[in-house]
């Protein structure tokens, strides 16, 4: 059982490291089109990236998304991510911690993460199948200690347990075990998805649970019906492999999912799902992110080494800072909430189907 789980978080990472395990729908950020600035009348020097999340300073609105663990190559990556994180001051979340949670042998590959960024805003993970499979409190807080958590994310995956060969899928009274957990947790609960999207209704939930914080995890970016697809395909389950390619696809795309979260509730958001750039970050922020989360693009990098993962990230940071200078904007506070932006084409249309207002985004500074 324990072996098994292990295997399986190997699988994944070897998946995601050498297939394109990418959605084919995309993000929607394509639709959402930040206004250029002439005239910013600031200078790039002056441009200040920090902010706080759960009252936590983090350099610059960036969040490493929880991947990893429970190998010996996962402990590698994992120390990788968190020095990055350390180096940059960037919060970092780790993987599902129910290999560790199992097989105490495991937890060096999650307890690294501290090591290496002993001050790093972490966030401790369990998942949601878990907790309606009984695990308690008392498990959530051992997944906490091992990292010496800032918060804990709970991730929601029913489409990866619907379509993998020996997947879970049972979600039921999943709500009533969440807030069991935000009744008694004296740190914050984040939700998280994991690629398919929250919707208002569920964000709505959540909050009214006593979650702090939703992940929107949305569609557009790794594709967990894809990563099933191929192990389905390597264990010769044609039924599981049909099933994962006709699901690839699904989900709320991610800037979608975003503007339904933060138009519903009052809650500190993350956008992770399919952010590939600086100027990705940008707009999640413009829409009124607090963080922007990324997973695949450093799990290959931190399957090499640091020195590429702190690259990539200067590279995002940098792209980060070039968006707001070109769109005026000195500070996160300002990205957030004076930023005009124009919401087009199929992210539009479905807003607006449901009774959003994308134009209000246009309004922001009247001229
Ligand atoms: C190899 C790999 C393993 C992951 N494992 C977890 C996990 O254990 N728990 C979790 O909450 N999310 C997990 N995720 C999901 C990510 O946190 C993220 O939501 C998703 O990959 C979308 O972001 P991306 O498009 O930047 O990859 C994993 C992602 C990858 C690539």
């Amino acid at each position: 059982m324990v072996g098994e789980t292990r295997k399986r978080k190997a699988d994944h990472i070897r998946i995601c490291l050498t297939k394109d395990v990418q959605s084919h729908v995309s993000t929607g950020f394509e639709d959402i089109h930040l206004i250029h600035e002439a005239l910013p009348e600031i200078s790039f020097k002056e441009i200040d990236t920090t902010t706080n999340i759960f009252g936590y300073r983090l350099s610059s609105p960036i969040i490493i998304a929880g991947m990893t663990g429970g190998t010996k190559k996962a402990a590698k990556i994992n120390a990788n991510l968190a020095e990055a994180a350390g180096k940059l001051g960037l919060g970092m979340g780790v993987g599902s911690q129910r290999v560790a949670i199992e097989d105490p042998k495991q937890e060096y590959s999650f307890r690294i993460v501290r090591e290496k960024a002993p001050k790093a805003f972490i966030i401790a993970n369990i998942g949601c199948v878990q907790l309606v499979k009984g695990y308690g409190v008392d498990k959530a807080l051992k997944a906490v200690e091992m990292v010496e958590a800032n918060a804990l994310a709970i991730h929601l995956n029913s489409l990866q347990e619907a379509v993998q060969v020996e997947g879970q899928a049972d979600f039921k009274e999943s709500l009533k075990k969440i807030r069991e957990l935000t009744q008694t947790l004296t740190i914050p609960v984040i939700v998280k998805e994991t690629g398919s999207g929250i919707s208002a209704e569920t964000a709505k939930k959540l909050e009214e649970a006593g979650v702090k914080g939703i992940d929107v995890g949305g569609a557009g970016g790794t594709s967990w019906a894809a990563v099933e697809y191929y192990r389905a395909k390597e264990l010769r389950k044609r039924f599981n492999q049909e099933l994962s390619l006709t699901f690839w696809d699904w989900g709320i795309p991610t800037a979608i999912s975003l503007i339904e979260t933060v138009k519903t509730t009052n809650l500190t958001t993350i956008a992770t799902g399919g952010i590939r750039n600086g100027i990705d970050v940008a707009k999640a922020l413009a829409l009124g992110a607090h963080a922007a989360g990324i997973a695949l693009p450093l799990l290959k990098t931190a399957a090499e080494n640091v020195e590429k993962t702190v690259w990539k990230l200067k590279r995002i940071i940098n792209e980060l800072k070039t968006a707001m200078f070109l769109t005026g904007k000195k500070s996160i506070e300002e990205l957030r909430k004076e930023t005009p932006l124009i919401v087009t084409g199929k992210t539009a249309e479905w807003l607006k189907t449901r009774g959003f207002k994308p134009e209000e985004y246009a309004l922001r500074k009247p001229l």
